[in-house]
């Protein structure tokens, strides 16, 4: 039976009685398949003897002033119904005032690769998510932490966090989880009309189209994603190919592994997507 938390005091006494290893998703909740592929893939790293954990927290520290966060879905009974299927031992779901009883005077830095694509799109988007995580973290004491691909930077950051501040938390990265028609799933996504999903799926086109480029060379990958996200009505934010240990720009000589990167608004609706590009003798390719 999946357990539930809403205070620190509660999540403290049962995580006492939880068995190692400890596997958390973080998460904002209004759960989709994305997340469900997370939960799978926790359930498969705590193995029978270990125990998955999830948070539920709209975070609102990592919401800009003219971003959604009145408007983000909150479903948490369909939460804890998708977490209970999944056979999660507790789900944490606190109040903004548990996380956060005080504006924390100390917050994390995430450095410059926290500055480049969705940090300067999003000013403090970073520093809001890596105070929380660390916070969950610190709540939580999980051996393990799952984080989806589809938030690339976001998984590179957390991961640069663990280790430079030694935090003891192994990331473990799980393959963005697609619709059928190829769209990456998100809770966004429910806010797309029919019409609006069409378009978004240029990203996931784009992104494909690139990557089949890929034995061109970067120049030609970031040429064939953009011939198609250029006549496409949405607002490209950015499309950029970077080294996916750094993410300083991949430049036409770059050999290794990279992510090509979009970000777009479609309507009223910001959607983002990546896929890895191997180049050179580096072959790890997809998403
Ligand atoms: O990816 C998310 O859902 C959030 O950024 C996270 C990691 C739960 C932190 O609020």
């Amino acid at each position: 039976m999946t357990g539930v938390a809403t205070t620190r005091a509660e999540l403290a006494a049962a995580r006492a009685g939880l068995s190692a290893p400890v596997v958390l998703v973080p998460t904002m909740g209004a759960l989709h398949s994305g997340h469900r592929s997370l939960l799978q893939q926790a359930s498969e790293i705590a193995g029978t003897s270990g125990s998955v954990v999830v948070t539920i927290f709209v975070n609102p520290r990592q919401f800009g002033p003219n971003e959604d966060l009145d408007r983000y879905p909150r479903t948490l009974d369909d939460d804890l119904a998708l977490c209970a299927e999944e056979g999660v031992a507790l789900v944490f779901a606190p109040a903004v005032r548990e996380i956060y009883p005080a504006d924390p005077l100390v917050t994390v830095d995430p450095g410059p690769a926290g500055q480049v694509l969705e940090g300067e799109f999003r000013p403090g988007f970073f520093g809001g998510v890596l105070t929380v995580v660390l916070k969950l973290f610190a709540l939580t004491r999980p051996d393990v932490a799952v984080f989806g691909q589809k938030d690339a930077q976001q998984l590179a950051l957390v991961r640069q966090m663990s280790a430079d501040f030694n935090l003891g938390v192994e990331v473990i990265p799980v393959p963005t989880f697609r619709d059928p028609d190829g769209l990456a799933a998100s809770s966004r996504n429910r806010y797309l009309s029919g019409a609006e999903r069409a378009v978004a799926l240029t990203l996931p086109t784009a992104l494909q189209a690139g990557l089949a480029e890929a034995k061109e060379g970067p120049l030609a990958v970031l040429a064939a994603a953009r011939a198609l996200l250029d006549p496409a009505p949405l607002v490209l934010d950015y499309l950029a190919l970077v080294d996916a240990q750094t993410f300083a720009p991949a430049g036409a000589a770059f050999t290794g592994t990279a992510l090509l990167l979009v970000a777009a608004r479609v309507g009223s609706t910001r959607l983002i997507d990546n896929v890895i590009v191997g180049f050179g003798d580096s072959v790890e390719r997809g998403n």
